[in-house]
Parts: C-alpha cells; structure tokens; sequence
C-alpha cells in the first residue's frame, strides 16, 4: 500500500500538532509495513508572508497530486484586517473548493475519561456519539453575490444550493447512517429560508432510497439546544456549510475539548483532512496545544484514503488508553493539574506512539 500525503501545516500550532499526526501515522503504517510519503507546501499566513497569498499554485498543484491531504489551522490575529479574500482562510476554502470535496465529516463523541472537561452532566454525555456531516462547498460560504458596499453602508453574502449538491451530501450521510445506527437527522431553517425548503425537500426524496434509515428534521436553533441537552439522542447529522461550522464547534462541549476532534472531507477528487480546531496563537510555539485531534485525523486518513481500518482503529484506541493512563496536554488537566502526568505536544505524541507500539506490534 503506497499512500502520497501532503501536508500543509499552515499558521499557529498547526506546525506542531501536524508534526505529531504524521510521526504516529508513519508508526502506525511502519508497524503494517505501509509507505506513506509526505510533503510539505505552506498555505494561510505563512504562504501570505512568504509567498503573497495563502494559497500559493505551488501549494495547490501539489495537493492535486497527492492522494491525501492533511491540513494543520490557518489564521492570525495580525491578518484581522483583511477582507475575506485575502485572509489566510481563504487559502484554506480555495483549497476545500480546488479538492472538490463536499461532505465534510465530523465526529463528536464523548471520552469517559474527559467527562470532568464538560460544563455538561456525565449522565447527559456518557455514550454520545454523533457524526456531523456538513456540506463543505455551498451555502454562504461560497454563493454570489458577496460585497460590503462601504459607499452605503450595505453588506450581502448569498446563501445559494442546488437540488443536486443537496442530494450528494445528503447520500453520503445515508450511507454513513446505514453503517451505524441508521439514524438521520438533517438540520435546516425551513420556517423561514427558501434554501432550507429546498434542503429538506431533497433529504426527503433522498430518504425514499435508504429505507432503513430512520429520517427526522430538526430547525438549526432547536437543534442547537437538544445537542446541550440530549445529544445521545443523535446519530448521524447532516447540515448545511454554515449551520455545521456553528453547531460541530458547539459540539466540542460534549467532548470537552475542541482540541480532541477530527475531521475528514470525502467525495472530491482529493480527500482533505483537518482538525476541527483552529491555529490558537496564543498558545502557538509553546508545546502547550494538544496534538491527539490531529493524531486522530491521521487515523482517518489511514481509514478513508488507505484502507488501513487496522492501523486506523489502533491509533483511536492508544489515544484512549494514553487517556485512560491519566496523561494530559494543559487544556484537557485544568480541572485539576496535579492529578494528571501534564505532557507537552511532543511528548503526548511520543506517548501515543509508544503505545500504538504494543498494540500493533502483533499485527
Ligand atoms: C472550520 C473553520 C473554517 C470554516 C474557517 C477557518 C474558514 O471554522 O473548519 O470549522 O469556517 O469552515
Ligand atoms: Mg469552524
């Protein structure tokens, strides 16, 4: 199995939690005795600086080439300024768009051991396990018209879908559902947007082809509420771009860190893989950021661009037991940091490779 992966970093502590993925995916695939191969292109602030955009062709012809490619955070304070299509995340949605992929799947899932993060009750956590799939390349985030008209004062942006990249999406989560427990929730604002009537209109007749998937509705505000209060009511949940932005950050609350989520879009003709997370300035550079949302995004890519489900589930379970053994980056021990082994962002990953060791060392 050979498997091309380019990796851009990007800004912040994408440097130093990519750094990490990639370590324990090249463990993981030595250990099965797999060639990965890895390059490096810059993209977002760093390519802004250097290269005088963030998305420089050099970058994109590059992850055009590759089977997969696997992207660390992009954004800086010093770039605030900029209009959007100049800022580093436009390096980041050319990339998206450039890939063509537009289901972008987001697992959020509780850890037992992390229970004491979340604001959230144990017993209204414990089992969560919900899968966003949120549609990647539609919506506000790419519908013209877009303008801020400075001379009067009015700004519009164009939330605009097809029956078409409704229904794609909408198979992927189907699909996705059927695999798991066949439970489909599709998010929308059909009280009020045409958009959203169109969404649900299509989910419905896309439903008629996956009869053994049980299809409800949900409006995006009341969905927003039922994830804080129940959200082992969900399986599989499908979004529009935007709505899926806002509620898989919200999400993060059930996990109790942003920091622990990973990310994989599928169905374009390179498969783009991201943390949830994003580039975290403050902490950059510090060996404080945790790097295990960027280690479990090297387990998808192991999973959906190699075919590795052994080497995949087996860095998902030394994550577990690296949590189980009581070790923590800062953001996950701030309930109480004397009660836990406290490791930098290298020394997490070095933990998570040593334990991968004795589990894949059978294999
Ligand atoms: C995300 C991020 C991006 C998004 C930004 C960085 C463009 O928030 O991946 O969730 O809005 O999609
Ligand atoms: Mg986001």
């Amino acid at each position: 199995m050979k498997l091309k992966i380019l990796v851009v970093a990007g800004d912040g502590i994408g440097p130093e939690v990519t750094n990490e993925a990639v370590a324990v995916m090249k463990e993981a695939a030595a250990l099965g005795s797999h060639e990965l191969t890895f390059s490096e292109r810059r993209i977002g602030g760093v390519a802004i600086v250097q290269d005088g955009t963030p998305l420089p062709a050099d970058t994109l012809n590059e992850a055009l080439a590759s089977d997969a490619v696997l992207l660390g955070a992009v954004g800086g304070n010093e770039f605030n300024s900029l209009p959007p299509d100049k800022r580093p995340e436009a390096g980041l949605l050319g990339l998206r768009s450039a890939l063509g992929g537009f289901a972008n799947l987001r697992p959020a899932f509780a850890f037992k051991e992390l229970a004491v993060n979340s604001p959230l009750r144990p017993e209204i956590i414990d089992g969560a396990d919900i899968l966003f799939v949120r549609e990647l390349l539609g919506g506000l985030y790419f519908g013209t018209p877009r303008e801020w008209n400075r001379a009067t004062g009015e700004a519009w942006n164009t939330m605009r879908y097809t029956r078409d990249e409704v229904a794609r999406v909408a198979r992927v989560a189907f699909k996705l559902a059927q695999g798991r427990r066949k439970k489909l929730t599709s998010v929308d604002k059909a009280n009020v947007l045409e958009v959203s009537q169109l969404w649900r209109a299509t989910v419905i007749e896309v439903a008629t082809e996956f009869p053994d998937v049980t299809l409800e509705h949900q409006y995006v505000d009341a969905m927003s509420m039922h994830l804080m209060n129940q959200p082992r009511n969900y399986d599989v949940v499908l979004t529009e771009n935007l709505f899926g932005d806002i509620l898989s950050d919200e999400s993060a609350v059930i996990t109790g860190s942003l920091g622990m989520l990973p990310s994989a879009t599928i169905g374009g003709k390179v498969n783009l893989y991201e943390p949830v997370h994003g580039s975290a300035p403050d902490i950059a550079g510090k060996g404080l950021a945790n790097p295990l949302g960027a280690i479990l995004t090297g387990a998808l890519i192991l999973r959906h661009s190699a075919g590795l489900e052994t080497e995949a589930h087996a860095i998902e379970t030394a994550v577990r037991k690296v949590l189980e053994s009581g070790c923590r980056t800062p953001d996950l021990a701030r309930s109480n940091p004397q009660g836990f082994c406290v490791l930098s962002t290298k020394e997490m990953g070095a933990k998570v490779r040593e334990t991968l060791k004795t589990l894949l060392v059978n294999v």
